[in-house]
């Protein structure tokens, strides 16, 4: 098994990759990407990945370098010489390479960065005792929907977390509207009801949020696509996250508060056990 990059129509280990110093990613953070996952050498919501990828791209007026067809081979070819079942692969299309000025040459060719590595060592505190969070000041533009590689605001939120001693930061807006984690999308249950922020211009759309609502009606919950506020997170029955690498996660204390019982709630214990039954049956 071996960690792989694909960059610019070359395959290397994964350490061995180099980018330009006129790389527009490097340089403004204009670039995309996306994370996805494989159990088992299976792909689990590949095609719903490289979607959204189209989607941002069209977003920031970029040119994708390779047909949605075209990239899910490649994805599916670099993992298989990778021969790692459990994968986290990372898509990442830069602007291209041009030397430094804000505005972009409309002919710069855009191109992608692939690496595949071993899914990242994952608590199993995180499933079965859930995690700790802080609130933070959303301070990210108006375009959360595109999955850009610009991610200062997200950066600085994660070590606001470390700083505070816990696992997660919750993204609160001016007026107390709680929008999402930094890197996952943020749900409360409330009298049995599944709630989340709308898939708008404020979040980013996740795809395992899209699988978690879907499931919803097949275990019995109810789910509205709604905002709440600071005050309802915490006094929520129950509170969870959702990505595409840690799938679900309790969030059992968010600014020193405790949720519910302090333990991951019903509801989210039966949505992470359907969640692994549906990534790993595909
Ligand atoms: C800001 C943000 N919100 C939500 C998510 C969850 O998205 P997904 O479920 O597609 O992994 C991510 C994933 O990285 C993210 O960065």
């Amino acid at each position: 098994m071996t960690e792989l990059a694909y960059l610019n129509g070359e395959i290397m280990a994964v350490d061995r990759g180099r980018v330009s110093i006129n790389d527009r990613s490097f340089l403004f953070g204009d670039g995309i990407y996306e994370v996805v996952r494989s159990y088992d050498g299976v792909f689990f919501g590949l095609e719903e990945h490289l979607a959204r990828l189209a989607r941002s791209a069209a977003a920031v007026e970029m040119e994708l370098p390779f047909s949605e067809a075209d990239l899910a081979a490649l994805v599916r070819e670099l993992r298989e010489k990778s021969e790692i079942a459990d994968a986290m692969v990372y898509v990442q299309v830069s602007r291209g390479v041009e030397p430094r000025r804000h505005i972009f040459d409309l002919n710069v060719k855009p191109y992608v960065l692939i690496t595949v590595r071993h899914v990242p060592h994952i608590p199993e505190r995180y499933w079965y005792e859930g995690v700790t969070a802080v609130t933070v000041p959303d301070v990210r533009w108006g375009m959360c929907h595109i999955k850009s590689t610009s991610l200062l605001a997200n950066v600085m939120a994660g070590h606001r977390a470390r700083q505070a001693g816990v696992d997660e930061a919750i993204f609160v807006r001016e007026d107390g509207t709680v929008t999402e984690a930094y890197a996952s999308n943020v749900f409360i249950v409330r009298d049995g009801t599944v709630l989340t922020h709308p898939a708008n211009n404020r979040i980013l759309g996740g795809i395992t949020r899209r699988f978690v609502l879907d499931l919803c009606p097949g275990l019995g919950f109810s789910y509205r696509e709604t905002t709440f506020d600071r005050e309802e997170m915490y006094a929520a029955d129950e509170v969870f996250l959702t990505n595409s690498v840690h799938e679900i996660r309790a969030a059992v204390e968010i600014d020193g508060r405790r949720i519910g019982t302090g333990r991951p709630g019903p509801v989210t214990r039966e949505l992470i056990r359907a969640y692994k039954e549906l990534t790993r049956k595909r």
